[in-house]
């Protein structure tokens, strides 16, 4: 959350005084509007707004039908909220490296395919944008559905299209770290009419009686709790109207530092699938090894090493590493009958070997958008230092 102030204050002032706080009340129309305000900034038919990235997760599984019996591809370096939603569903992850741009690798998610396989998780991790083009070729060819994890890429893009809209759904996270935020909280958006109503119905278990939900075509089953409120909404809408003035900010901060260093001895910088689309929250430098990493990130304010990042990297991951993937045995996926055929691997440290190699060698600096050009050249003078 780079930037919120009066504005917000000002629309949760307007839910308080209409003392219409909750989304269902006579009245009450800031979650519906934030809402349709982010369907059309992402270009989506649906946008459903829920309590947080896992959530929204959770939700698009639920709705896309996935459960026990089938196996969804994640990649190895994400936070295990990608693979809890997927346990959360009934299903079983299975772990793909990553690539050279720290997003998941489609020729290891290829390998990774079975009779099994009901959806790749594609993470946007940091704000870079995965391959998508490859993946959905990949979804058309196995009949795959894609659900992106969008939680950390807000606002993003991937050849013009924004992250969340180009699978068959996708998931933000609002929580406090994210590009936008209220703290807390999520959404889900989808063009899919079946996919939107099964996330309504799951994420509220009164949904069906609620003045929000419409028409239902879908029949209504037990859901659970995962609403947001008015103020969430109001605060939201604003800081919506926020994202495009952050990211031009973070991807000018990012272009200025990757012009003056790109052709610095020794400096080199992970690739991406789409530099024009990246959020810009993260400028990633690659090293030939991870000495020589630690010792630029030590030298650099800021620096740090993805493999470092605890719950990001899945050998962190212990409840899914020990297959701990419930409260209870009876409703643990990892015990269940369901899927007792599926690819059940356990995993260790050396599981995603590349993984863990380009993780290693590479240095993120992350970036703000209110830094100021002497804040700016500091750093680029710092990189210069540092890799001498
Ligand atoms: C990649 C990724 N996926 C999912 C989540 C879960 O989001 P939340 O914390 O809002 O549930 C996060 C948030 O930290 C995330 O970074």
């Amino acid at each position: 959350m780079y930037r919120y102030g009066m504005e917000e204050l000002d629309a949760m002032k307007r839910v308080i005084e209409s003392r219409q706080l909750f989304r269902s009340n006579n009245g009450a129309k800031e979650v519906e509007h934030f809402e349709r305000e982010l369907a059309d900034m992402t270009g989506t038919k649906h946008a459903l707004a829920v309590s947080g990235g896992t959530g929204a997760l959770i939700c698009a599984m639920i709705g896309a039908g996935i459960g026990p019996g089938d196996e969804v591809i994640v990649p190895g370096y994400t936070f295990m909220a990608t693979a809890l939603a997927v346990l959360a569903a009934g299903a079983i992850p299975v772990l793909a490296e990553c690539d050279e741009t720290c997003t998941i690798d489609v020729k290891d998610v290829e390998k990774k395919i079975t009779q099994y396989t009901k959806a790749i998780v594609p993470v946007h991790i940091c704000g870079f944008p995965s391959d998508m083009d490859a993946l959905t070729d990949l979804a058309v060819k196995y009949g795959l559905i894609i659900i992106e994890d969008s939680c950390q890429a807000d606002g993003g893009s991937y050849k013009g299209r924004r992250l969340g809209s180009i699978g068959t759904a996708g998931a933000f996270s609002y929580n406090y770290f994210k590009i936008i935020g209220f703290g807390d909280g999520g959404a889900v958006v989808t063009n899919v009419d079946r996919i939107y109503e099964r996330a309504l119905i799951y994420h509220d278990g009164g949904a069906a009686f609620r003045p929000y939900a419409g028409d239902l075509h879908e029949p209504v089953f037990c859901g659970t709790q995962l609403r947001v409120g008015e103020l969430f909404g109001a605060f939201m809408r604003v800081q919506l109207t926020r994202i495009d003035g952050i990211l031009s900010d973070l991807r000018r901060i990012k272009k200025t530092m990757m012009d003056a260093l790109k052709d610095v001895d020794g400096i080199e910088f992970a690739p991406s699938h789409d530099i024009e689309g990246d959020c810009g929250t993260t400028l990633p430098f690659r090293f030939c090894c991870e000495d020589k990493a630690r010792a630029f990130a030590a030298a650099v304010p800021g620096g740090w090493l993805p493999i470092d990042s605890g719950k990001h990297v899945y050998y962190n991951w212990d409840p899914v590493i020990e297959q701990r993937g419930a409260h209870c045995d009876a409703v643990n996926p990892y015990k269940m009958a369901a899927n007792a055929k599926l690819n059940l691997q356990k995993y260790d440290r050396n599981s995603l070997p590349q993984t863990n190699d380009i993780l290693s060698r590479t240095v993120y600096i992350s970036l703000n958008p209110d830094w100021d050009d002497a804040k700016v050249n500091e750093l680029i003078e710092a990189c210069k230092a540092a890799v001498k």
